[in-house]
């Protein structure tokens, strides 16, 4: 089974931000790394879901033309709009994937501590809806902590072991710590859509 919504809810209503993203230097740290995996200076169109209190989708949105964010619990709207306001080439929704995913095409879908809240079915899911959204040539980056932990499904390890076989993404950076992986991909074109 994946993660009970409801403990995310519960997360918001016992701190502003549950995680510290804004707090703390182990985040901060792992956001510039993050955005240092990104192959290209600029993109068209990103999407990141789960974007919690909004401070990577501040980072990330000087980088990209137009960028939507997503996360299912209002507090966490609420804080992410704040944190980009007067951005007017990003926009933060409520949702929850994998059902609800912006219309259109990515040239960037950044998973961030997101997949270890996934059972099997809906990790499959949601990658099958990155990749079916995702541009070929698209950068497609994921960071996961790798201990057990409260609320993950799996590991973080397990995550990137499942996102290297996955036979759409080619691995161009594959960055490892003691305590998180990140590995950003690049979608190859689909068959028929190559030089
Ligand atoms: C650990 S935080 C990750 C924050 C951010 N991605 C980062 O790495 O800085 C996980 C966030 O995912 C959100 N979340 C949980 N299930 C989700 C789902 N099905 N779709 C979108 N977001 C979800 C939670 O509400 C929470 O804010």
């Amino acid at each position: 089974m994946s993660t009970d919504p409801a403990y995310f809810t519960r997360m918001y209503e016992g701190s502003d931000d549950p995680w510290g993203f804004r707090s703390r230097w182990y985040e901060r740290r792992k956001r510039d790394l993050t955005l240092a995996c990104l192959p290209l200076e600029r993109y068209a169109r990103a999407f990141e879901p789960g974007c919690s209190v909004g401070m990577l989708t501040r980072d990330l949105a000087p980088r990209c033309a137009h960028l939507e964010a997503l996360d299912p619990v209002p507090a966490a709207v609420e804080q992410a709009r704040h944190e980009v306001a007067g951005s007017d080439h990003v926009r933060v929704a409520q949702g929850r994937v994998p059902r609800h995913w912006p219309e259109g095409t990515f040239d960037l879908v950044v998973l961030s501590e997101m997949l270890y809240y996934f059972d099997d079915a809906e990790l499959h899911a949601v990658m099958g809806r990155t990749l079916a959204s995702a541009r070929p040539g698209a950068t497609v980056v994921a960071v996961h902590w790798r201990h057990p932990a409260e609320g993950h499904v799996r590991t973080g390890d397990e995550v990137h072991r499942i996102l290297s076989g996955v036979p759409e993404l080619s691995r161009t950076v594959g960055h490892v710590e003691a305590d998180f992986l990140m590995d950003a991909f690049t979608v190859r074109p689909r068959e028929g859509t190559g030089p």
